[in-house]
């Protein structure tokens, strides 16, 4: 039945076949790296044949495929302006030039969520301790209403002497939600600065740019926009258009299309945020690998992805909650990432173990276990999470370790959990597959070793 805003799109099926998991692998984890879509693999393999006979490389080739990268991130975000796109190689190398270029001085405060991830901390502290501003680092109030009371906690820590406000969308360690739109207007009001470090939710969650309309939005690629490592985005609103970028590209300068030219140096940029890009910006293998997953991720859509999440997993919750773990409000945190704060007193070593063993991937952070779902999970994904969630209250005495099914497999009583749509999976062969790697921004895996 239709609602207020119309009738919503039919759930989307399982995408599993989009990618190369191996069939036994539970990977929970998107918060820590997207797995990359085989299309986005075969660009890239594409990019280095391409790279062993350079003459088809074309100077047209150093600009089109940045322009098309621009156009589908700010399709992405909702913004209508692709040439304010910077290509970065990383959320703190977006973070340091917003940093360089906004205007911060004695006596101004500089308000920050706590415990974001660091590329949006450190050069906040640099810029403090440069110019004698005040760090205001901000926690929730409440640890049961996270969301609502850190929000709250933000609106009051934003006053006239706000000179930044940097934030995430969700928290990176449980998903916690910050109701942005409320927080843009106050930050507006005070004639502060919004920037936004959208890498855990720009491409899994809506982004609703024209309320939010934040002064810098930036975002890494190979998380929830599905690309390859080293490749990331940084919207810059009106405030930077003057601003000095870290590095001086050539590619950067005006008529740089113009090779044969290139010693007539200009003093002049290129027009849009292409001054504040990445030197080599024109990347031949991972532009065409972040285009591809940007595709993917556009043809999904964000709601559609939120919806499949938030059915996929409606069980594991619900069970999760009479095992005594607790997670926010739905509406306080994203469905593609949330926290599972585990009781007092429970053994993480038997939670850390149960994951392990059964092949699960998802994060512990602090209290938490991080579960970030994507389209490629699948109920087995789900059970298989259940069945370890329930570890602990099944030591040796109690009821015994789970069953089995005949292929191995764990059960969990169907009624628990939630089927997506789809899960009959076409199972690639694992040779495509590399072994997760401990390597990133953070320690990620179903225990700490991993
Ligand atoms: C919220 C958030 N921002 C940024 C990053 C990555 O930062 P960078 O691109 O600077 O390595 C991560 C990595 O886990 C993250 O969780």
């Amino acid at each position: 039945m239709a609602d207020a805003a119309g009738p919503k799109p039919p759930l989307l099926e399982c995408r599993r076949s989009d990618f190369a998991l191996p069939p036994d692998l539970h990977y929970l984890n998107c918060a820590y790296m997207g797995p990359l879509p085989v299309r986005a693999q075969e660009a890239g393999v594409a990019g280095v044949r391409a790279k062993a006979a350079p003459t088809a490389i074309e100077p047209a080739d150093f600009f089109r495929d940045s322009d098309e990268a621009r156009a589908l991130f700010a399709q992405i975000i909702g913004a209508r302006d692709p040439e304010r796109v910077a290509i970065v190689p990383s959320v703190s190398y977006g973070i340091a030039t917003v940093a360089r270029n906004v205007h911060c001085t004695a006596g101004d405060s500089i308000v920050i969520a706590a415990e974001q991830f660091p590329s949006n901390v450190y050069a906040w502290r640099r810029l403090a301790a440069a110019t004698g501003a005040a760090m205001r680092v901000v926690g929730p109030r409440s640890d049961s209403a996270r969301g609502e009371s850190w929000t709250e906690a933000l609106l009051d820590a934003i006053d006239e002497r706000c000179a930044v406000v940097a934030l995430p969308h969700v928290h990176w360690t449980d998903g916690t939600r910050f109701d942005l739109e409320r927080i843009a207007e106050k930050t507006r009001a005070a004639g502060a600065a919004l920037v936004i470090d959208g890498t855990q939710s720009i491409g899994a969650m809506p982004f609703d740019f024209e309320r939010i309309r934040p002064d810098a939005l930036i975002c890494a690629g190979y998380k929830w926009l599905l690309g390859p490592y080293g490749i990331g985005f940084a919207w810059l609103g009106e405030r930077f258009d003057d601003g000095v970028p870290l590095e001086e590209t050539w590619i950067g300068r005006e008529h740089s299309e113009d090779f044969q030219h290139l010693i007539d140096y200009r003093d002049t940029y290129q027009p849009g945020a292409a001054r504040f890009d990445v030197g080599e910006r024109s990347n031949f293998i991972l532009l065409p690998m972040v285009i591809e997953s940007m595709r993917l991720v556009l043809d999904w859509g964000a709601d559609n992805i939120q919806r499949y999440c938030d059915r996929l997993c409606a069980g594991v919750l619900e069970e999760a909650a009479t095992l005594g773990f607790r997670v926010e409000a739905s509406q306080w945190r994203g469905a593609h990432l949330y926290g599972l704060r585990w009781p007092p007193g429970m053994d993480q070593g038997i939670l850390g173990t149960a994951l392990r063993t059964r092949n699960v991937f998802a994060s512990l952070r602090g209290s938490a276990l991080r579960v970030s779902p994507n389209m490629y999970n699948d109920a087995d994904d789900v059970n298989a999470l259940l069945d370890a969630l329930r570890a602990d209250s099944q030591t040796p005495g109690s009821s015994g370790p789970p069953s089995k099914r005949a292929d191995g497999s764990p059960t969990a009583p169907s009624s628990n959990v939630a089927a997506p749509a789809s899960s009959n999976v076409a199972a690639p062969p694992s040779s495509n597959v590399a072994a997760p790697a401990n390597g990133g921004g953070e320690r990620a895996a179903s225990s700490p070793e991993r």
